[in-house]
């Protein structure tokens, strides 16, 4: 979709129809009440009136904030999408919204149409921003392209989550990964199996060995000249979760091609810091594996030694997200000196069971820090949900047999168990510094909800992005 912005009054830009936000009070001035309320039009959100004598489509909003503004223009984008007008209109809303609304068409039209053998082309193609005297021109195209760098962003996270797992196997991340440096001027760095021995990545190894698509290690980076910062990222890239030997079950397999969505997020956010120009230094690493069964498979039973040395008690084979993150956060740590580590992973069923299925979960040592994410989250359009580390649940993971075990004694609590578990990877000068966010729950949708339709969301891309660009302020202050 192309969005423009003119510099010009509603009136003289030329469209097929007028996008008009209205909230229920609002609505008593409005200069079409009596048909609108023909049509039982409340102003309430997620409510669309479209007057096609008047070339007007109207959408209700329940408050003004930015939330109510993305899903209002989501819902015009998906019915004009449907229609044949071919470009719409509307004025420059409040400057504060004005990046919502812009979210709303860029994520809003967003369709996955890769596998149809008959795509269909929407007549929609331009959305036409008027220029409203109160503000500056300049600073809205700059919103703009930031916008737009963080919108596409979400959509090339959003394209490689669909692929299907004969599609996008480790090597098609890694080749995905050096296309991307290329473009983008990323430093990039793979290792395949050879190169993951060397590193004495052994829990990694062991869950990728039934396969026959071969593990890759992937690290881009992005290196400005003097970086207020240094960040590092790193993804669960499970380019396919069967579940190993502890086999999943027929119903839970089916949407296992979205376990690469935490690889894929720290692609997406790398792109979208290297076409912003941040003035901060990212690591984004990916341990891209596919978890499958053969009479080489990792068994529950074995014992693994992770990089850093640590052995790894194995129960489940389906646990196997920890093993991998275990092995590439070492490695991250032991490559690059970092101010802060997070990793993105959809590393539970639990966590969607504790917040639901939209939720990402947010776990850590430090409070401040992951109270400054789900600030960020919050201003982001993303939702995520705080879950605490005790010391009990500490002892669930022991094992009597190698020094951690990588499933809970207990049934609950298991995206906690599973942070607690990552815990033993990350270095005592990086406990503070790291924060892991489980994606499990809204990295992907097979219902539409808010911005997103069936497939990948593209989750952790915008928030990561919020959090950067406040931290990249707070260093120019
Ligand atoms: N990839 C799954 C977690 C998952 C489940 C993500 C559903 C998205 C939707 C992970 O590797 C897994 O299988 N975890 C197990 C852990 C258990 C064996 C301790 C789970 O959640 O059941
Ligand atoms: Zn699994
Ligand atoms: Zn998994």
């Amino acid at each position: 979709m192309n969005v423009e912005l003119y510099n010009q009054p509603l009136s003289s830009v030329v469209a097929d129809i007028t996008i008009e936000f209205v909230t229920s009070l609002q609505l008593e001035t409005h200069a079409h009440t009596s048909i609108l309320s023909m049509a039982k039009f409340e102003g309430k959100s997620e409510q669309v009136c479209l007057l096609h004598e008047h070339q007007l489509i109207v959408c209700g909003l329940d408050n003004e904030s930015n939330d109510e503004y993305r899903l209002a223009m989501n819902c015009v984008i998906k019915t004009l999408l449907n229609t044949n007008y071919t470009s719409a209109k509307l004025c420059i809303p409040k400057e504060a919204y004005f990046h919502a609304v812009v979210e709303g068409v860029l994520l809003g039209a967003y369709k996955f149409q890769e596998y149809k053998s008959q795509p269909k082309v929407p007549s929609l193609q331009n959305i036409f921003f008027a220029y409203n005297s109160e503000y500056d021109f300049e600073h809205f195209q700059s919103i703009l392209t930031q916008t737009r760098i963080i919108s596409q962003a979400t959509n090339f996270v959003r394209d490689l989550v669909n692929q299907t797992p004969y599609d996008m196997t480790p090597q098609a991340m890694a080749i995905t990964a050096d296309s991307l440096s290329k473009t983008n001027n990323l430093d990039c760095i793979i290792l395949d199996v050879n190169g993951l021995e060397d590193e004495k990545m052994n829990a990694m190894l062991a869950v990728g060995r039934a396969s026959i698509n071969p593990p890759r290690l992937i690290h881009l980076a992005y290196k400005p000249q003097n970086p207020k910062k240094v960040i590092t990222l790193v993804g669960k890239g499970l380019t396919y979760d069967s579940g190993g030997l502890s086999l999943k079950s027929a119903a839970s397999m089916v949407t296992m091609k979205m376990d690469k969505a935490g690889g894929c997020a720290v692609m997406g956010i790398i792109k979208a810091i290297s076409e912003l120009k941040l003035d901060i230094e990212v690591h984004a690493f990916v341990g891209a594996v596919e978890n499958m069964i053969g009479g080489n498979a990792y068994k529950p039973d074995d014992v693994l030694v992770a990089k850093n040395g640590k052995t790894i008690e194995v129960r489940n084979t389906d646990a196997e997200g920890r093993l991998v993150l275990a092995d590439v956060l070492g490695y991250a740590q032991a490559n690059v000196k970092a101010d802060y580590i997070f990793d993105y992973a959809t590393l539970t069923g639990a966590c969607m069971v504790a917040l639901g299925p939209y939720t990402t979960g947010v776990m850590g040592h430090n409070e401040e820090l992951k109270q400054s994410w789900l600030k960020a989250a919050d201003e982001s359009g993303e939702y995520c949900g705080n879950l605490p580390f005790n010391p009990q649940l500490k002892k669930l993971i022991k094992s009597d047999l190698a020094d951690v075990c990588n499933v809970s004694s207990k049934p609950y609590g298991g995206a906690i168990t599973a942070a607690l578990f990552l815990d033993n990877f990350i270095n005592e000068d990086m406990k503070q510094k790291w924060v892991h966010f489980d994606i499990a729950g809204s990295a992907y949708t097979e219902s539409a909800w808010d911005v997103h339709t069936y497939g990948g969301t593209g989750a952790g891309v915008r928030m990561t992005l919020q959090w950067l660009l406040k931290l990249q302020q707070q260093g120019n202050n």
